[in-house]
């Protein structure tokens, strides 16, 4: 199906992709109209190695180093295009069934996540079928992912190694290299698919953070009552102990926890709640990509515990 420029949706580690032959324009093309993906967000690449990848872009002297440290695996970088792409983004990903299809179909893979534009990442291939149904003519089920969260996005393809986008290769691990996280590096424009709203439930997401005096595990209940007072039914998302409550909740174990399950979680309370109120874990290691996806789940803010919260939701009065 590949060869013939179908599309497939496949696991990867990180979720699921929609995938297409990348060296098949039409095939390409079709990937934008089932997402209704905005055509200036380019995709990534999937190959099997960083030989392949020399064949689609200029890894240099650091991306070799970063892929013979971290592929396959959730690292895609951005590098100069060989074929009349200024840049491309690549990932070798570390899923045996992406990898199988990368080999047999012998094609490189195009391939977004596999969910309708701005929506949350399907972490499962019955999250792909519920969103994307009969668009999609094939579904190969891995299982559910392994790390829940999209790639680390690096580019490598402008002065300062940058990165672009937080995953699970973290700031830390990328440090020693001389890759510098994005807020440093002011000048440089952020990846394109920053730009767009992103990774959004049916429903509002409110972030609550620690604040000077409170935590945001001492204020969830208390605001889950309020906007029960005012008519919204809350879901509640946090890192900590699940106790006795009148709110659904989805709690888990570790920062690592809550990445793997944050966009289900996402899809399965948007169903009956109608605000999701998530507390927002520390910054080190995933836990940044995790804020990242949350500050745009949330459309840009989080709100400070112990702060009188004046959300602003879109419905209700
Ligand atoms: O983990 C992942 O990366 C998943 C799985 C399927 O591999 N894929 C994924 O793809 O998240 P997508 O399309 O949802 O996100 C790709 C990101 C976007 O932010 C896009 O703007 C950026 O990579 N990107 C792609 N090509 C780029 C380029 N040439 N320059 C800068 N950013 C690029
Ligand atoms: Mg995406």
């Amino acid at each position: 199906m590949i060869r013939a420029g179908r599309l497939v949706a496949i696991p990867t580690e990180t979720v699921y992709g929609l995938a297409a032959n990348a060296l098949d324009q039409a095939a390409c093309a079709s990937i934008f109209a089932v997402k209704r993906r905005p055509a200036d967000n380019p995709l990534i690449v999937h190959v099997e190695d960083a030989l392949q990848a020399s064949s689609l872009g200029e890894l240099g002297e650091l991306g070799r180093q970063l892929a013979s440290t971290f592929w396959p695996g959730p690292l895609t970088l951005v590098v100069k295009g060989r074929r009349g792409n200024a840049t491309v983004a690549l990932r070798a990903p570390a899923h045996p069934v992406a990898r199988q299809l990368i080999a047999l179909s012998g094609r490189p893979l195009a391939a977004p996540s596999a969910n309708l534009s701005g929506r949350p990442s399907p972490t499962t291939a019955e999250h792909v079928a519920a969103e994307l149904g009969t668009l999609v003519p094939l579904i190969l089920d891995g299982g559910a992912c392994a790390i829940g969260l999209e790639s680390t996005v690096v580019d490598l393809s402008g002065p300062t190694p940058l990165i672009l986008r937080p995953g699970a290769i973290s700031e830390e691990m990328l440090a020693s290299y001389g890759v510098l996280p994005a807020t440093e590096g002011a000048a440089h424009a952020p990846s394109p698919g920053t730009r767009y709203q992103h990774y959004q439930p049916a429903v509002p997401v409110v972030v609550i953070e620690d604040g000077t005096g409170r935590t945001a595990a001492e204020v969830i209940d208390e605001w889950a009552d309020a906007l029960d007072r005012a008519g919204e039914v809350p879901a509640l998302i946090a890192v900590g102990q699940a106790r006795e409550r009148r709110w659904q909740q989805r709690c888990f174990g570790s920062n690592a926890e809550l990445a793997t399950g944050l966009f289900a979680a996402m899809r399965e309370l948007e169903a009956d709640a109608t605000v999701l109120l998530v507390s927002a874990p520390s910054a080190e290691g995933i836990g940044q990509a995790i804020r990242d996806r949350l500050r745009r789940a949330a459309g840009g803010a989080f709100h400070r515990a112990g702060e009188v919260p004046n959300w602003d939701l879109p419905k209700g009065d």
